[in-house]
């Protein structure tokens, strides 16, 4: 959810800073924009629209310029327009701010500064940060930098020039990512790895109150608080450039599809340290599963999962979490955080607010060293890789591969299965990648039978038990990226309302494994039927056919012709799949 950058070096700040934001596109693209100090004076680019359009305009070979800051928005106060664009400045021009976050008590410091003579000339909460740094400025960018943080309340990630010291940027960082990375006589700030992949490995990891001033030979952090220099430990990026590249594919979203059977094998990396953290759970009276989005669907599946095994458990979306269910936590529970980034701002507060309860936290994340793994008190990594594309896709089946084997374990450490039951299901685990690769090769078909429902603007997906998340992750993902209305329902509730949506064609797409309820799905395909909807079975003998597989392991199955579907439905609208409108890949807003 919005995207910062910066540089200092001794190379030309906006074409980099213009690749930096392009690699942080998928936080927010409804406007970008760039600030360079060239010549004793700051130059912005900024407006509503793509980073590709921005940088033709700005037309970067014009401008000389080693150190600048840029920022990629998903708005979220005022409108995207070139004036709520970032960078903003103060009323002097000099003092360059670019923000990830909110900053909640904006109104009275707009208020106050207004009063005392200050011109606004956004509806952003931004852009009370250059005015304090101006009002605040007598001799040190720094000391007025670090009064004007002390005065802001909610959450940021913020970088900021100034023409009175053009050889440095300062950042601060509370409750947004932000991280610094380290290149010889160069050095470079961003929200997310990918950013600074192409020029550096070696990155610091910002913390909650940490500010930092930033030149091209020197890095200094201290706390906001105390002003007392901290020492950061320096790590090392493990994704390659390759992974965070295109690598010939038409969009992120279609090669992250087909690198989900190496997302199972990666998974399948962490089996040691999750074997070890079912005997560590089984202490718990009660486990709670807790994400956002797409995380919550594996979340849910988690669920079901250790309901099969008698084993209580809810799942429960981060932003119900937080303020409702967390009043039932205490130390005999364990909350599983669920999450792609590690930096879902919902996610994290209802960690923190369980850590407080005294609930035991782990969570399943793949972005290591984001800020999830530094609050719980476990982690399992799911080494998907980087994601790109908005929707998440590939990390979804790490996660699903984490949370089988950890129910697996569970239920094998409490005593509910037998262990030869699991490691007959771990082989048939280590079988998968195969046959997600058989349904890849059917993608002709998928693109076929998507080609027969493009223009159709009403889709229900129906699924019972383990495979219900699985209908609302294809419901979820469809309505995301193609924009028509998907709804998802556990399959014995059709009756209950959406039936009397139900008409002549309408798609409604059943997930229907060769279980014990196999032939009550039938049931429900025939009442769906019945009122002529369009029927599309996903199953072994389905019109999405998929491999013979265990049951317990079809969601892991079922859901890859659902996200290729998906994929094909947005491209023959005409739409960007790795771009849907409105929404970002990191929400790090409440
Ligand atoms: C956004 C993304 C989704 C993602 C969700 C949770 O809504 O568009 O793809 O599932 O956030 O993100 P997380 O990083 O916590 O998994």
């Amino acid at each position: 959810m919005c995207g910062i950058a910066g540089y200092v070096g001794n190379r030309n700040a906006p074409e980099i800073l213009f690749d930096m934001l392009k690699r942080l596109e998928y936080r927010g693209y409804d406007s970008a924009g760039i600030a360079c100090i060239s010549d004793q004076d700051v130059v912005i680019f900024k407006d509503r629209g793509r980073v590709d359009e921005i940088r033709e305009s700005a037309g970067c070979e014009r401008i000389i310029s080693d150190i600048g800051i840029a920022h990629t928005r998903w708005a979220t106060h005022g409108e995207p327009s070139e004036c709520n664009a970032h960078p903003h400045s103060d009323c002097t021009n000099g003092f360059i701010v670019v923000h990830n976050g909110i900053i909640e008590n904006y109104r009275d410091l707009r208020e106050g500064l207004m009063e005392r003579g200050h011109r606004f000339e956004s509806e952003t909460d931004t852009e009370v940060v250059p005015h304090l740094i101006e009002e605040l400025y007598t001799q040190s960018f720094e000391v007025a930098f670090r009064e004007a943080i002390k005065k802001l309340r909610g959450s940021f990630a913020i970088a900021a020039i100034s023409i009175h010291e053009p050889d440095k940027i300062l950042i601060a960082r509370k409750e947004s990512p932000l991280i610094i990375g380290l290149g010889d006589g160069e050095n470079f700030i961003a929200s997310d790895t990918p950013a600074i992949l192409p020029n550096t490995r070696r990155i610091l990891i910002m913390d909650d109150f940490d500010y930092g001033i930033v030149t091209k030979d020197r890095v200094k952090i201290k706390d906001i608080r105390t002003g007392d220099e901290i020492k950061k430990k320096i790590q090392t990026i493990q994704w390659s450039m390759e992974q965070a590249e295109r690598g010939g594919y038409p969009h992120f979203m279609l090669k992250e599809i087909f690198e989900e059977p190496e997302a199972v094998k990666n998974a399948t990396k962490a089996i040691k340290e999750i074997e070890d953290i079912a005997k560590k759970l089984t202490g718990y009276k009660r486990i709670y599963f807790v994400a956002c989005g797409t995380a919550y669907h594996a979340g849910l599946l988690g669920k079901y999962l250790l309901e099969r095994f008698s084993i209580p458990s809810e799942a429960v979306v981060a932003s119900e979490f937080r303020y409702s269910t967390v009043n039932t936590i205490d130390s005999d529970c364990a909350v599983i955080a669920i999450s792609q980034s590690g930096e879902t701002a919902d996610t994290l507060a209802s960690v923190k607010e369980a850590k407080n309860k005294g609930a035991y936290v782990l969570s399943i994340v793949n972005v290591v060293g984001s800020t999830l793994t530094r609050i719980s008190d476990d982690n399992i990594y799911t080494y998907s890789g980087p994601e790109i594309a908005v929707a998440s896709t590939k990390a979804y089946l790490g996660q699903l591969t984490a949370i089988t084997l950890l129910g697996l374990y569970l239920a094998g450490e409490s005593g509910r299965i037998e262990m030869d039951y699991v490691n007959e299901i771990i082989d048939d685990i280590n079988n998968l990648p195969g046959k997600i690769r058989q349904i890849l090769n059917n993608e002709d078909e998928i693109k076929k039978l998507a080609r027969r429902l493009a223009n159709k603007n009403t889709f229900f997906y129906i699924g019972r038990r383990l495979n219900y998340p699985t209908a609302l992750e294809g419901a979820l993902k469809i309505k995301e990226i193609s924009y028509v209305h998907a709804e998802a329902y556990p399959a014995g509730e059709l009756k209950h309302g959406p039936l009397a949506l139900l008409e002549d064609g309408i798609p409604v797409v059943a997930i229907n494994p060769n279980d014990d309820l196999f032939r009550k799905m039938e049931s429900n395909i025939q009442e769906a039927r019945a009122r002529k909807a369009t029927i599309i079975v996903v199953g072994e003998s389905g019109d999405l056919k998929t491999p013979v597989i265990d049951p317990l392991l079809s969601p892991l199955l079922y859901i890859v012709p659902l996200h290729l579907f998906a994929y094909h439905i947005s491209v023959l609208r005409g739409l960007d799949p790795d771009k849907p409108r409105n929404l970002a890949k990191s929400v790090t807003v409440e």
